[in-house]
């Protein structure tokens, strides 16, 4: 099923890398939603310029596409320093973090995706760091090998994840500010189709705005992605984006009326038939439809839950009365007499 890209995907696709970054908002007032979070991010910020002081350490979490890469960039650019960038899975030994450590300025931001795939012996080594600004390096090797203190310049860690309960204690503890950002409602959602259509130069009307929001399963990145699909039905038809040609491109992505598509839909409607609508493991769906428990856990299911279309119980996921009524199946009885 991973070979089938799919329109409403919230994890990036390769090439959208360029146009990412182009449609990001470069700084708080421009971000959009997520007030209470960035009006604390706003105060934290001003506190510690006045104070000449670099920035506590940030968590970020929340699932793709929400806007975690782009708070890191603002705290940089308002922060007024540079930007180091990496993932979990990249730093494989505690001297990949060294170099980077050792090259950083005064003041830098640290940026590490994917922090809950760190290795958790460079997991270890950062707990000092992030505390004392102290990094421990192990010269030679066997009886004759030495611990040195290094000494790094006081930066900023800024980690983002999508997965907040696979962090461990000591590490999610390090950090003096956690934020956890939440899908965006219906009003925030068609401000970021204004704000993008304007930067990618979009006609568009209001009701064609409203539509593309209440698709866009509460993620930004969903919303940029609809918008350019959309663009180009309508740059075919030669105009501006109507509601009518939202909506026929809309339908032509297999995106329905809640932003499910064909994926969501089959993950309610396996629940319902083969299990009786729950309660069921992820790793049954797992092998039910071909798709991997963590991509289900990850991308799918939290906006399904979200919805109210899935409920999360201690024996698994059950499908609810919205989601019965959205898939169209009558929902059984189960009480037998
Ligand atoms: N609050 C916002 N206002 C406007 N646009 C936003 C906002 N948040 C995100 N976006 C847009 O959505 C895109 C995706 O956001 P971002 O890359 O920050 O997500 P992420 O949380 O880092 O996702 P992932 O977990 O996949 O790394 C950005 O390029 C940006 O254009
Ligand atoms: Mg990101």
């Amino acid at each position: 099923m991973n070979e089938i890209k799919r329109i409403i995907e919230t994890s990036k696709h390769t090439e959208e890398d360029r146009t990412e970054n182009s449609l990001r908002p470069q700084n708080l007032n421009d971000f959009i939603g997520q007030k209470k979070l960035k009006d604390n991010l706003k105060i934290f910020i001003e506190a510690s310029k006045k104070r000449q002081e670099p920035l506590d350490h940030c968590l970020f979490y929340a699932p793709p596409g929400l806007g975690k890469t782009t708070l890191s960039h603002i705290i940089a650019k308002e922060m007024g320093c540079n930007l180091k960038m990496t993932s979990g899975p990249i730093l494989e030994k505690v001297g990949d973090l060294a170099a980077i450590l050792t090259n950083l300025s005064e003041g830098d931001i640290f940026f590490i995706d994917e922090i809950h795939r760190m290795n958790y012996l460079v997991e270890e080594s950062l707990y000092p760091v992030m505390e004392d600004f102290k990094l421990d390096i192990m010269i030679g090797q066997g009886p004759s090998a030495k611990t040195i203190k290094l000494s790094v310049p006081r930066f900023t860690l800024v980690g983002a994840t999508t997965r907040a309960g696979l962090l461990s204690t000591p590490l999610r503890d390090r950090f003096g500010i956690i934020g956890h950002l939440t899908f965006y409602d219906i009003k925030e959602l068609v401000q970021i189709v204004n704000r993008s259509a304007i930067t990618m130069n979009i006609a568009i009307d209001e009701k064609a705005t409203q539509e593309i929001a209440r698709r866009s399963r509460g993620t930004p990145r969903i919303v940029n992605r609809l918008l350019k699909r959309v663009r180009d039905f309508a740059e075919v038809r030669d105009g501006k984006i109507t509601y009518t040609i939202a909506k026929e491109a809309l339908n032509a992505l297999e995106v329905d009326s809640f932003g499910l598509d064909k994926i969501d839909r089959l993950i309610l409607t396996v629940i319902i038939e083969k299990f009786n609508g729950g309660p069921v493991g992820i790793d049954t769906i797992s092998s039910a439809i071909s798709e991997e428990p963590d991509t289900i856990t990850d991308i799918y299911e939290p906006y399904l839950i979200k919805s109210g279309f899935i409920a999360k119980t201690p024996r698994g996921r059950v499908v609810t009365e919205i989601g019965y009524k959205h898939i169209g199946i009558q929902k059984k009885s189960k009480n037998f007499l």
